[in-house]
């Protein structure tokens, strides 16, 4: 730190009187005063220690990152004030020094130390040559590195996360394998049992039956986990979401009779088409549908209606199954996450993908109790632009244009 200004007041203060003494004070405080200012005014958190590690000043961003009064801090020591702060190795160094730390209080956030020696140049008074007599203090800049802290530990997540779906989904696959040899040597033992007979030939069939509805079990639930994490790009194509919606329904009709269920479709008959993969959606709509029945399991009645706003083509789909508890609700998209003894837990997942992927949105509105509304909204605004070429440029005012789908 230059002392000049000081330096020389000091030398001079044998020469000036009483009133030069008085200005030279106003324009001192006038000096700190603004400094202060701009001090306060930084988002950078600064503190300034004497060569105790004792608190000589603080700005309010370093109060309000260490829950600090700046009246009652000066004069303390500031390893006192900040708990856990290891100043003494930190107040070591000889030059500048930059650490990461990790704060719990008043909020948990991290922070980038930087500490510099705060170093005043002393003149001999015999040679007038310069010396540094070690630090009288330190200064300490503080930066909150919050954000781009946990913005990398999502990178890092995010990475992990997909090299364990990529080794799940290999897992998976390989899964398939086995299973259909064990479905072919199934098929050849019941050949074999036919020409049994008896009670063992009862047993054996039995035994068959079961291991063959396991074996398909498990051939969904691989077949729902590699749809669930291998995002399949949407084949798009103008459709008519209403034809998908009575498609899924009549595949369902044995199952609508079986369990006696009602179903109200209203569909609004003005629908535009929208670009949409016709297989993807109807996978999404035959996994809401399903869920719905197994809510209801016998007489209820499954509600679909397509509607249409400024942007969207709506689909919405409510029935008198009950409903879930909020407890449910917040965890439905967790892979997994099942009420069911024999669901997989991955339905909604895969429809939430769908739609995503076709840039909609989905909500789930549950009435406990009572019943369940899950709408879909498809966009059928093409919010992309492409740019024209300058030989596309039109006649209008013969400027470049943006087209909007
Ligand atoms: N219409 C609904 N009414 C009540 N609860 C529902 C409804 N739809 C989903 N749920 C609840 O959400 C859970 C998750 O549904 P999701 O479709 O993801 O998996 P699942 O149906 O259990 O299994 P899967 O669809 O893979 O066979 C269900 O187990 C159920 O508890
Ligand atoms: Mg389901």
């Amino acid at each position: 730190m230059k002392s000049g200004f000081l330096d020389k007041l000091i030398e001079r203060l044998g020469r000036i009187g009483p009133e030069d003494v008085q200005n030279y004070l106003l324009q001192l405080a006038q000096e700190k005063g603004l400094i202060e200012t701009v001090f306060n005014a930084i988002q950078e958190g600064i503190i300034v220690t004497d060569a105790n590690g004792r608190i000589t000043y603080v700005n309010d961003a370093a109060c309000e990152l260490f829950g600090l009064e700046a009246d009652t801090s000066i004069g303390k020591r500031l390893d006192e004030r900040v708990r856990g702060l290891d100043w003494k190795s930190l107040s070591q160094s000889q030059g500048a020094i930059s650490r990461d730390m990790e704060i719990f209080y008043p909020a948990n956030r991290f922070l980038n130390f930087y500490i510099v020696p705060l170093l005043i140049e002393r003149r001999m008074p015999k040679d007038g040559a310069s010396n540094h007599a070690g630090p009288v203090g330190h200064a300490i800049i503080l930066r909150d590195i919050t954000e781009s802290r946990r913005s990398t530990e999502k990178t890092i997540e995010s990475e992990r996360f997909n090299a364990l779906t990529l080794l799940a989904a290999g897992v998976a696959h390989e899964i398939g394998n086995p299973l259909n040899s064990l479905h072919i040597h199934l098929q050849l033992m019941e050949r074999k049992v036919r020409k049994l007979d008896g009670k063992v030939k009862e047993e054996l069939q039995e035994a068959i039956a079961i291991s063959r509805a396991e074996i398909t079990r498990l051939d969904s639930i691989v077949t729902q986990f590699l749809q669930a994490i291998r995002p399949s790009k949407p084949l798009l194509h103008p459709e008519n979401v209403n034809a998908i919606v009575e498609e899924a329904l009549r595949f369902f009709a044995p199952e609508i009779q079986d369990r006696d269920i009602v179903v109200e479709a209203e569909l609004r008959p003005d629908l535009p088409l929208i670009e949409i993969d016709r297989d993807q959606i109807k996978q999404a709509f035959y996994n809401v549908i399903k869920n719905s029945f197994e809510a209801m399991k016998r007489r209820g009645i499954q509600r679909i209606r397509t509607d249409l706003d400024a942007t969207h083509v709506n689909i919405s789909f409510t029935d008198t199954g009950g409903g879930m508890s909020a407890e449910s609700l917040s965890r439905v998209f967790e892979p997994y996450f099942t009420t069911k003894s024999t669901g997989s837990g991955l339905g909604l997942l895969i429809v939430r993908r769908i739609v995503r992927e076709h840039g909609g949105e989905m909500a789930i509105e549950s009435n406990e109790g009572k019943g369940l509304t899950l709408t879909i909204r498809l966009p059928y605004l093409d919010k992309r632009v492409r740019m024209l070429e300058a030989g596309d440029l039109r006649a209008e005012g013969g400027g470049r244009k943006a087209e909007t789908r």
